[in-house]
């Protein structure tokens, strides 16, 4: 058998074993909220499908609401996407009890990032609330529009709170939000917070561990819920367990590098 039939016959067999490796699934296209457009590693969640495969990062998954993307994140808290950057890896959030009450928000969740690969950045800083105080030093600047009779409520800038009084002891609840530092007037903030609020704050995503050699060998990274695993989303549109370059493709490329170098022999021989 000739060196090219051989060859032939290599090829076609792997080409059949990298055929079984695989299945089709749809490609991870954007799609739009509204004007927004969201793509990986963002993806919306379908209500009438139960989105037990995606192709995005688990956690990053926004449902879209009256053409608005709403972000939920761990601990059923819900955050209006003010805007994505995907070159920038920004994500710009907006307290959602600050978008249905622009005048007077009252927020009611402390913000956390639990284990999303989510960081701050550094244009924010933290606004702590108290509410509800019954006892407070009669000359700091409290919140009138939340205020009723003699309770008072209160915003500082995180550990800036007027000194030598316990505020979480004399007020009802505390909760701590992040705001863009620069949309902060700090001569006014009882006034201007509900604006500040408004603007969001912003966190930069990195990438997920279980999805760097995947979208090394320029897949897109998804999830099977119900295997709870990883997917390597390929353009060709099929999955991998974790890359779009398996071992069948390496042992592919050397067959054909082995093939060359043979082949340019030969023809030196001739
Ligand atoms: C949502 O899922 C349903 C059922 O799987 C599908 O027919 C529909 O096209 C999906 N919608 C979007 C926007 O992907
Ligand atoms: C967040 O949004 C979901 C879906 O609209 C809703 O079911 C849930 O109650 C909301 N959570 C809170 C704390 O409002
Ligand atoms: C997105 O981020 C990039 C890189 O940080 C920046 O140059 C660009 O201005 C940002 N785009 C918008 C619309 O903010
Ligand atoms: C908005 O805030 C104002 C002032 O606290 C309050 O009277 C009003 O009920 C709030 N509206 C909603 C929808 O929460
Ligand atoms: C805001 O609070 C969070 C959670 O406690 C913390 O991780 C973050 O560093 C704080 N940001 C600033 C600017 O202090
Ligand atoms: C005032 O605050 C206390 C707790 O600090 C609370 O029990 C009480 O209901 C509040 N009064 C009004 C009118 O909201
Ligand atoms: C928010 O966090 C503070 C501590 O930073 C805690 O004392 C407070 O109870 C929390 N508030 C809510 C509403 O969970
Ligand atoms: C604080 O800001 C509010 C809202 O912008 C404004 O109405 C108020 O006059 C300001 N107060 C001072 C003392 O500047």
């Amino acid at each position: 058998m000739s060196q090219f039939l051989s060859y032939l016959l290599i090829l076609s067999f792997f080409f059949f074993i990298n055929s079984l490796g695989t299945n089709s699934t749809p490609l991870c296209l954007p799609q739009y909220c509204g004007e927004d457009i969201i793509r990986y590693p963002f993806w919306v969640h379908n209500e009438s499908s139960s989105n037990q495969q995606y192709c995005g990062y688990p956690g990053f998954g926004v449902r879209c609401e009256n053409d608005k993307a709403v972000l939920g994140l761990p601990g059923d808290r819900n955050y209006s996407v003010k805007d994505i950057n995907y070159t920038g890896h920004t994500l710009t959030l907006v307290d959602i009890d600050v978008t249905t009450n622009q005048t007077c928000p009252r927020p009611r969740q402390n913000f956390s990032l639990e284990t999303l690969p989510l960081k701050y950045s550094s244009m924010d800083l933290n606004l702590s609330f108290y509410f509800n105080c019954i006892s407070y030093p009669p000359t700091v600047p409290f919140i009138p529009c939340l205020s009723i009779s003699s309770n008072r409520s209160f915003v500082f800038v995180e550990n800036h709170e007027t000194e030598g009084f316990d505020w979480s002891k004399n007020c009802e609840e505390t909760v701590v939000v992040a705001v863009t530092q620069t949309q902060i007037n700090m001569g006014n903030l009882t006034g201007g917070f509900s604006a500040a609020m408004n603007d969001g704050f912003v966190l930069d995503w990195g990438s997920v561990k279980d999805c760097v050699t995947c979208e090394n060998s320029e897949g897109y990274c998804g999830y099977d819920a119900t295997a709870e695993e990883y997917l390597c989303v390929c353009n060709d549109g099929s999955t991998n367990s974790n890359s779009c370059k398996g071992m069948l493709s390496v042992i592919l490329m050397g067959t054909d590098a082995w093939f060359r170098f043979h082949m340019i022999n030969s023809v030196h021989c001739f």
